[in-house]
Order: C-alpha cells, then sequence, then structure tokens
C-alpha cells in the first residue's frame, strides 16, 4: 500500500490513523465520518480496521483512508507499522475521564516517534462533549495543551455529532496543505 500514487479513482490517498486509550470513542467518531452511524453499545475494536470516504478539496479528489484499533491493543508492538505514512492522527480523549487526557502525553510521545514530524498533521480531539455534566477536562485545559504541543484542537461527540463533520474536513485542509506546499 503506497500513499499518494494518483490512480483513476483519487488524486490524493491520505493514511489517517485514530489513536487514544480505549474507551474514548475513536470507532464512534469512525463511523460517524464514515457512515453518519453511532453505536450505544460498540465494543472494543479487535485488530486493524480501515475505512475510507472520498472528499473534494481545491477541485483535487482526496481520498481518506481512516486506520482504527483498540486503545489497548496500539501500546504494544505494531505501533510503529500501524502509523507508518500516515498522513494524519487523530489523538482522541475522553472529556468525562481525566486519565484519557492524561495519557494524551504518552500517545504523543508514541506518535512523535513513529512518524516524522514535518510530514504528520495531529488533531487533539476531546470526545463525549454532550457528557457536560460529567466532564473532567475543561476546555482549556485541552486547548492549551494543544498550544503547547502545536496541535490542532477540538472537541467532539460522535453521539449527537457535534464538530465532527467540520472537524475531520478541517483537518483534511491541513494535511492537503502540508503536503502539497510543505
Ligand atoms: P477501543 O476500540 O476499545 O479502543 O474503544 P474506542 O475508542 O473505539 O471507543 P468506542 O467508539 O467503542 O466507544 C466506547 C463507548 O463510548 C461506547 O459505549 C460508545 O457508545 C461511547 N461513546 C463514544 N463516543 C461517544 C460520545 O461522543 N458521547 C457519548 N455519550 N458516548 C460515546
Ligand atoms: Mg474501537
Amino acid at each position: 500500500m503506497g500513499a499518494n500514487i494518483p490512480n483513476n479513482d483519487y488524486d490524493y490517498l491520505f493514511k489517517v490513523v485514530m489513536s487514544g486509550d480505549f474507551g474514548v470513542g475513536k470507532s464512534n467518531i469512525l463511523s460517524r465520518i464514515t457512515r453518519n452511524e453511532f453505536d450505544v453499545e460498540s465494543k472494543s475494536t479487535i485488530g486493524v480496521e480501515f475505512t475510507t470516504r472520498t472528499y473534494h478539496i481545491d477541485n483535487k479528489i482526496i481520498k481518506a483512508q481512516i486506520w482504527d484499533t483498540a486503545g489497548s491493543q496500539e501500546k504494544y508492538a505494531f505501533a510503529r507499522l500501524y502509523y507508518r505514512e500516515a498522513k494524519g492522527v487523530l489523538l482522541v480523549y475522553d472529556i468525562t475521564n481525566h486519565s484519557t487526557f492524561e495519557n494524551v502525553e504518552l500517545w504523543l510521545k508514541k506518535i512523535r516517534e513513529s512518524t516524522d514530524a514535518n510530514n504528520v498533521v495531529i488533531m487533539l480531539v476531546g470526545n463525549k462533549s454532550d457528557l457536560e455534566d460529567s466532564r473532567q477536562v475543561s476546555i482549556e485545559e485541552g486547548k492549551s495543551f494543544a498550544e503547547r504541543e502545536q496541535l490542532l484542537f477540538i472537541e467532539t461527540s460522535a453521539l449527537d455529532a457535534t464538530n465532527i463533520e467540520q472537524g475531520f474536513t478541517n483537518f483534511l485542509n491541513h494535511i492537503y496543505n502540508n503536503v502539497t506546499s510543505p
């Protein structure tokens, strides 16, 4: 699988990787992006899966190939393979679970060890924003971490779809700019 090999279907292929602790909502963000679906009883992801969706940016056809695995499995040895040739990473935490935010630092370390900083766009995603009453991570906390680490930042809800479409489109635009004018 080579990235950015032109063929008849698309002008650019962007591999994007879902990252972050188990249970933060990676698979539901993905199903919201690709099928506009949410699953209340979703099971933990087994193995590695990817799904694609086609976008149009700047009159170009962009194929986003989004990789997903379980937060628990990601911690193991195949991380390097998993992140290989990724053009973007969605680093997700759960705003109702502070420890998933604390672990973002570890994820970031792993991502940076496995990717080339100049060629990858990382977006920090605080998910489950619909659960305002159970919030343990403030927007400011998320935002200032992202600023310090030079990450894009957004809060989303896969459940009610808040910021999913806009957030992902913005993320892809950053990747496109990064790839076309590095
Ligand atoms: P692993 O595959 O185990 O790493 O988990 P994951 O990060 O893929 O999480 P998953 O998408 O399976 O979601 C875990 C649980 O959180 C499920 O019960 C979802 O229904 C729930 N969930 C996911 N996103 C949201 C959200 O935005 N709001 C709310 N309220 N619940 C969510
Ligand atoms: Mg999953």
